[in-house]
C-alpha cells in the first residue's frame, strides 16, 4: 500500500493542472501555445523520468528511486505553487513530471518483485487503482479549492506536498526488493525479506529460482542486453502492449471527456458532471479487475476488455456519424462509460502487471525504461493529435480509428499475449526466453 501511493501521487500530479489552467492563464497572461505547454510539459518530464528510472533503480535500488520521486513530487508541488514567473513554473512542473515518469515504472516492478506469485496481479494492480484515485482526488480537491480566493491555483498545486511528504516518510519503512538485493550480492538480506513475506520454505524455493535466473547470466546488465535475440519475443510483447494501451485513445477520453460530451450536444455543465461519472466508472471497474486478475488471468481480462472497447468505440463512431441535432447523447454517454469500463478491466491494470512480470531479472530495469518511454510517447502523440483529429477527421472517423485499433489489440491479446497468472517471475522468465 505504501509503494502504491506513488500511483496516487502521479495520478494527482497529472490531473491537478486541469483545474489550475484558467487561473494560471490570467495570472501569467498566457497565449494558447504557452497554455498548451503549461499542461504538456509534464509529459516531457515524465519521458525523461521514464528513460532514467529503470537503470537507476538497477544501480541504486527500487526503493531509493521511489524516495527520490517522492521528493520530486514535494519540490514540484511547493515550487509550482510559489511561482511568480512562467519559466520557473514550467521547470517546477517538469520536475514533477520526472517524478511521474519514475514512479509509474518503478512502483509496479518493486511490487512485482515483492509479491508472492498467486497475489502478484492483484498487488500490482493496486498501483493502477491508486492512479485512478489520484486523478479523482485532484478533481475533487480542485473543486473544493476553487473559491478560496485569488491564490486558489497555488493551493490546488501546493496541497500535493502533503501526500508527497507522507510518501517520502513511509517509504523508509518498506524493505528493499529481494530480487534487487540478490543481484547486488546481498543474499542474506534477500532471504530475510522473503521469509517475512512467505516463511522459510517459501524463501528457500524463491531464492533457488532467483539464483538460477542470475547464474545463467555471464555479463552485466546493459542496454545492449535488452536487444539480444533471446529476449526478442519478450520485448515485442512489451512494446506491443504499451502501444495498444494508448493507441485506443484512453487519454484522449480522460483529458477531453467534457469536449466529447459537448460535441454530442449535451451542454457544458452536463458535460462536466458526465466527466465525473467517467472517473467513477474507471474506479469501480479497476476494483473489479483487481478482484479477477489472479483468478481469470491477464489474458482473459485483456480479451474481454479489448472486445468491449471495440464494440463501444464502433457504437461511438456510428453515433457521431449524423448531424449534431440527431446525435443521441444518452447512447454517447453509455458508450463512453462502457469504453472506460472495458479499459479499466483490461489494458489499464493488465499492462502494468504484464510489464512488471515479463522481463527477466537481469534486464528488467533497462527494459521497463524503454517500454515505459514508448508508452508515454504514444500517449503524448494521441493526446496531441486528438483535437486536430476531431476537427479534420471528425468525431465519427476518430472513434472508428480507435475502434479498429482496439480490434487489433483483441487479436494481439488472443494470439500473442502469454498467460503469467500464478507463476513465479523466474518461471515466466524461463518460458518466455524459450519462445
Ligand atoms: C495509463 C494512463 C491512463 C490511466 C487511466 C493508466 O494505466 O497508463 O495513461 O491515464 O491508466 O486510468
Amino acid at each position: 500500500m505504501i509503494v502504491a501511493l506513488g500511483g496516487f501521487l502521479l495520478g494527482f500530479d497529472s490531473a491537478v493542472i486541469s483545474g489550475a489552467v484558467p487561473f494560471i492563464k490570467s495570472y501569467f497572461l498566457l497565449n494558447e501555445i504557452q497554455l498548451g505547454w503549461s499542461v504538456s510539459c509534464l509529459i516531457l518530464g515524465a519521458m525523461l523520468g521514464n528513460s532514467v528510472a529503470g537503470p537507476l533503480s538497477d544501480r541504486y535500488g527500487r526503493k531509493n528511486v521511489l524516495i527520490v520521486t517522492s521528493l520530486l513530487f514535494a519540490v514540484s508541488a511547493v515550487s509550482s505553487a510559489l511561482a511568480t514567473q512562467f519559466g520557473f513554473f514550467i521547470v517546477a512542473r517538469i520536475v514533477g513530471g520526472i517524478g511521474v515518469g519514475g514512479a509509474i515504472l518503478i512502483a509496479p516492478i518493486y511490487i512485482a518483485e515483492m509479491a508472492p506469485a498467486e497475489k502478484r496481479g492483484q498487488l500490482v494492480s493496486f498501483n493502477q487503482l491508486n492512479i485512478v484515485l489520484g486523478i479523482s482526488a485532484a478533481y475533487f480537491s480542485n473543486y473544493f479549492l476553487l473559491e478560496i480566493g485569488d491564490n486558489n491555483w497555488r493551493w490546488m498545486l501546493g496541497v500535493e506536498a502533503i501526500p508527497a511528504i507522507i510518501y517520502f516518510s513511509a517509504l523508509f519503512i518498506v524493505p528493499r526488493s529481494p530480487r534487487w538485493l540478490y543481484s547486488h550480492g546481498n543474499k542474506l538480506q534477500a532471504r530475510i525479506i522473503l521469509e517475512k513475506i512467505g516463511g522459510a520454505a517459501y524463501a528457500k524455493t524463491c531464492l533457488a529460482e532467483i539464483q538460477e535466473s542470475f547464474d545463467k547470466q555471464t555479463t552485466k546488465a546493459s542496454l545492449n542486453q535488452v536487444f539480444k535475440r533471446k529476449y526478442g519475443f519478450i520485448l515485442l510483447i512489451g512494446l506491443t502492449i504499451a502501444f495498444f494501451q494508448q493507441i485506443t485513445g484512453i487519454n484522449a477520453v480522460m483529458y477531453y471527456a467534457p469536449t466529447i460530451f459537448e460535441q454530442a450536444g449535451g451542454g457544458t455543465k452536463a458535460a462536466f458532471m458526465q466527466a465525473v461519472v467517467v472517473g467513477l466508472t474507471n474506479l469501480v471497474f479497476t476494483l473489479i479487475a483487481i478482484n479477477l486478475i489472479d483468478r481469470l488471468g491477464r489474458k482473459s481480462l485483456l480479451m474481454v476488455g479489448a472486445a468491449g472497447m471495440t464494440v463501444a468505440l464502433s457504437v461511438l463512431g456510428f453515433s457521431f456519424n449524423k448531424p449534431i441535432e440527431d446525435i443521441n447523447t444518452v447512447i454517447v454517454l453509455i458508450s463512453v462509460l462502457f469504453y472506460v469500463a472495458s479499459f479499466a478491466i483490461s489494458f489499464g491494470p493488465v499492462m502494468w502487471v504484464l510489464l512488471s512480470e515479463i522481463f527477466p531479472n537481469m534486464i528488467r530495469g533497462f527494459a521497463i525504461s524503454i517500454v515505459g518511454f514508448f508508452n508515454s510517447l504514444v500517449s503524448f502523440s494521441v493526446t496531441l493529435v486528438f483535437p486536430w483529429e476531431l476537427t479534420h477527421v471528425g468525431p465519427s472517423g476518430t472513434f472508428f480509428i480507435f475502434g479498429g485499433m482496439a480490434f487489433l489489440g483483441l487479436l494481439f491479446a488472443m494470439f500473442l499475449v502469454p498467460e503469467t497468472k500464478g507463476k513465479s517471475l523466474e518461471q515466466i522468465e524461463k518460458e518466455l526466453i524459450r519462445k
